[in-house]
């Protein structure tokens, strides 16, 4: 419950009152006056606790803080030791799923990154984490792709992936007018789902072509999976799903498809859990993966980082869950994020991510070289409230504003006071030197990736006031002390997000 006082001289921390005012019936600033009297004696590393309004302002013993604060975060344990928070738990993660046949654009790249750093936080944390790729690599996509190869392509084609990619954008500009070519896509899944070897063979080499294009692109990312488990896998393992529904009497008919009303659990859109031509969904198949995760890893959650277009699919799927009897359901977790606008695959209208990834480490280069400054167009705050962003490649590859790079320079700006200073550290440094507000702005905690932002713009503006090289020793070495803490936790941070820290840059 604890905040922050709007203004730095009221204290370090607020404790606000209001909720214990309902509930002991007295009003907010006459708790606070009990507590901030109460409040007094050894208070550990407070020295004062006030009160202001129906808050408890509380200051934090800025010498006693700092002090365990920097031999915490220099020791060796905190290099070596994960914490315990998530022993003997096991959480999936499904992330960066991609539809394949497909070429991988930056819209996969958030899942990606964001699973990617969930995996290592959970890591961290203690936890057994699986991580999963639910490759979509089942669905009337194939039929196109394969309609696409037959019509425009040759059977090479289907071992190359910018090919694929090349005639499904021609499948698509062409079927608009051809409504044969779109009979031939929904043919060729039809027999993929009915077993049709021929289908399946060109399908199973298309899906080979995909997965391999992926794996060299994760490598790249520096992320890992313990499973690609897709949809196709969940094929034999729907019936299950389905005759559960009937015997726990919840699927009913509609329209010739099979349903589950979801209305009573305040959903409006019922789910379907069969076509009505006997193919069967997206949701289905979440049903029976979410099933096999909970019974093959034993985990006591799953995650799904997923863009935010899906909440309701999501709802959807827990919903099921749990009217199937299925307790864990509570624990799993949709994590959306906004989606990336102005990229469609069926136009032909994506970044590959290759390319992205390219040139993010060609501009980035010259950027180092000292060619023209590319200024940050900050959005206004109305662009910044809506859920989806424009990609713009300013603000990806910024070495300003709240980016990677900006996180990266305040770790090599740190080895780089340390290389030049001419000092050893001193372990046993004494801290009371670091009295500037400056110095105490390094050792405040947070969430992680703000957290380390608000590090990084603490270090950018801390160390030409707190210089290292020529001063007085003792001042010298409590300095060396603190910015050996925040490389220290730079480096643990960035290497959670799966950013690499440097030395120099
Ligand atoms: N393949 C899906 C898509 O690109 C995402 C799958 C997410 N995971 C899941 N279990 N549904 O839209």
């Amino acid at each position: 419950m604890l905040t922050v006082p709007p203004k730095p001289d009221m204290g370090d921390f607020a404790f606000p009152c209001f909720t214990l005012a309902k509930k002991w019936r007295k009003a907010p600033p006459l708790i606070a006056q009990e507590i901030a009297e109460k409040a007094s004696g050894d208070l550990d590393l407070l020295c004062g606790a006030k009160a202001l309004g129906g808050y408890v302002n509380l200051s934090v013993d800025r010498a006693r803080f700092a002090d365990a604060v920097l031999r915490e975060a220099t020791s060796a344990a905190r290099r070596t030791a994960a914490c315990e928070d998530g022993a003997g738990q096991t959480i999936a993660i499904d992330y960066s799923s991609p539809n394949i046949a497909k070429p991988f654009h930056v819209g996969h790249l958030r899942s990606t990154i964001i699973g990617g750093a969930l995996v290592r936080i959970f890591e961290v944390l203690g936890y057994k984490v699986i991580g999963i790729n639910h490759v979509g690599d089942w669905g009337t996509q194939f039929g196109r792709q394969i309609a696409g190869l037959m019509r425009f392509g040759k059977p090479e084609d289907a071992d190359d992936l910018m090919s694929l990619n090349r005639l499904y954008v021609k499948f698509h500009e062409v079927a608009d007018s051809d409504p044969e070519l779109v009979e031939e896509a929904r043919e060729w899944f039809r027999r993929q789902e009915s077993g049709d070897h021929v289908a399946l063979a060109l399908w199973r080499r298309i899906r080979d072509t995909s997965l391999d294009y992926f794996k060299r692109i994760y490598e790249r990312l520096g992320v890992r999976f313990d499973s690609y488990t897709g949809e196709s896998f969940f094929n034999d393992k729907m019936d299950v799903v389905i005759e559960e529904a009937r015997a726990k009497d919840l699927a009913t008919v509609s329209d010739g498809a099979l349903i589950i009303d979801l209305s009573e659990e305040g959903i409006d859109t019922p789910a379907l859990l069969e076509k009505a031509d006997g193919t069967t969904l997206y949701l289905t198949r979440d049903v029976a993966a979410a099933r096999y995760r909970h019974d093959t890893y034993g985990c006591d959650r799953i995650v799904y980082v997923v863009a935010s277009g899906q909440s309701l699919h999501f709802r959807q799927l827990f919903t099921v869950l749990k009217m199937l009897g299925h307790a864990w359901s509570e624990d799993c977790v949709h994590v959306n994020f906004g989606l990336v606008q102005g990229m469609s695959t069926r136009k032909g209208n994506v970044i590959y991510l290759e390319e992205l990834l390219d040139e993010a480490r060609d501009r980035a280069l010259a950027y180092m070289r000292g060619q023209i400054e590319k200024r940050l167009e900050l959005e206004d705050e109305e662009t910044v409230a809506e859920a989806d962003y424009r990609f713009d490649w300013d603000l990806a590859i910024s070495f300003e504003g709240d980016t990677g790079p900006y996180l990266m320079s305040a770790h090599a700006r740190i080895a780089g006071i340390l290389r030049n200073c001419g000092l050893e550290p001193d372990p046993d440094a004494g801290v009371s030197p670091l009295v500037e507000p400056e110095a105490h702005r390094l050792y405040e905690p947070s969430v992680l990736a703000n957290y380390l932002l608000e590090l990084a713009r603490g270090l950018h503006a801390s160390y030409t006031v707190l210089r290292v090289k020529g001063e007085e020793a003792g001042k010298a070495q409590a300095r060396l002390l603190l910015f050996t803490a925040v490389k220290q936790v730079l480096r643990s941070g960035l290497t959670i997000l799966g950013i690499r820290p440097l030395e120099r840059m």
